[in-house]
């Protein structure tokens, strides 16, 4: 559907001199997801929706008054229950451009410290009109337990994923997957541009959520993904989840053609690749000694300019972010916009957040 061709859509999404908000067709009638938990049974056609809707806010962004009244009236609140910089500020700033009420919780300062449950802190958030939660927890499955609460009291709220322990973080990959998409063709940017494309993913996978959701998004492109990392960042278990040729197992839809390949060293899997994603070192949730030193790390697996020369000429390096400098990337290298897209990443973050908020919303009309 075409916003315009909607008129009380149109209304919704004036911009407040008279500007249409989007004249470019947001397949938004195809979106019924209500919440946004996961990245692995997302269909191509989802990933294209949520990339051509970024494409719309970007350009909202863009504008001398970078906002839409599109989520008046609602309520998102942040629910993050671990510390957190550039998602939760993002989420913040998207759900502001939406022109939403936004409620902040941090745990530390919270009725959490007197005993209180994580649901009951939701359902607190719940009778206060809260329409949207954005959710980050140390413990994988805590959004989708409360998604599920939120379903079984037939509230009509979504729950976004935005961190669950080692398990998902679809914005961060949607944000990912809209740099590179939008570097490609930046007018219409859409899943299949990554078909045949070499992507590596390189560093700490085992504890890394950001790889979870990447590969879900990566391979369900067409994109070759290689993950390299020492054995012990990068344990078996993930050869479980791929078969010895390359797909990845139980993936969803099955339709899918996953290319998915595992290094223990670097130049494997860095040679022609068209994108490289760092990933940071997660000190916090290594309960043992799985490396000998982040000097040597930074030696075997660190990205420098002269690794680089291993990949295509114009590959170009991505980060979430926080980022070790000197150890998973070499510092004036993350610097450098001729192969960095870090900040990049930071500035798409908020396009793509108010995409996920907006078809969220979407689904619950
Ligand atoms: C990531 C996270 O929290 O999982 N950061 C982020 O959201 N930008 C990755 C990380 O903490 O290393």
């Amino acid at each position: 559907m075409l916003l315009d061709e909607n008129p009380s859509a149109t209304n919704q999404f004036m911009y407040a001199e008279g500007v249409p908000f989007s004249s470019i067709g947001m397949a938004s009638s195809t979106w019924d997801r209500r919440h946004i938990l996961s990245l692995a049974d997302f269909t191509p056609l989802e990933y294209d929706t949520v990339l051509q809707t970024a494409v719309s806010f970007q350009e909202v962004l863009s504008r001398r008054t970078k906002k839409v009244p599109t989520l008046q009236g609602q309520v998102v609140t942040n629910l993050f229950f671990e510390p957190s910089t550039r998602t939760r500020s993002s989420f913040e700033l998207a759900a502001k451009r939406l022109s939403a009420d936004i409620l902040n919780f941090t745990s530390g300062s919270s009725s959490l410290t007197k005993g209180e449950t994580i649901l009951d802190t939701a359902k607190t958030y719940l009778a206060m009109g809260t329409d949207m939660m954005v959710i980050r927890h140390k413990e994988a499955g805590v959004p989708q337990a409360i998604a599920a609460e939120m379903d079984r009291l037939d509230v009509k709220v979504s729950v976004l994923n935005a961190g669950d322990g080692l398990h998902e973080h679809p914005s961060q990959a949607l944000l990912d997957l809209f740099t590179i998409c939008t570097l490609l063709d930046p007018e219409k940017p859409h899943l299949s541009l990554l078909k045949g494309k070499k992507i590596a993913i390189v560093g700490d996978i085992l504890h890394s959520r950001v790889a979870r959701s990447n590969i879900w998004s990566l391979t369900a492109s067409g994109a070759e993904v290689h993950l390299a990392g020492p054995p012990t960042l990068l344990p078996k278990l993930f050869a479980d989840f791929v078969t010895a040729d390359g797909n990845i197992l139980h993936s969803s839809p099955s339709s899918l053609d996953r290319k998915l390949f595992l290094h223990w060293s670097l130049e494997p899997a860095l040679r022609d690749a068209d994108f490289v994603m760092t990933l940071r070192l997660q000190k916090e949730r290594m309960t043992n000694h799985l490396l000998p030193s982040l000097r040597e790390y930074h030696h075997q697996f660190g990205i420098t300019r002269e690794r680089l020369k291993f990949c295509h000429p114009t590959v170009k390096v991505l980060h979430p972010g926080p980022v070790n400098r000197g150890v998973e990337i070499n510092s004036d290298l993350m610097d450098d916009p001729q192969f960095s897209l870090i900040s990049q990443q930071v500035t798409s973050g908020v396009a793509v957040r108010m995409a996920l908020l907006y078809l969220m919303g979407m689904s619950r009309v």
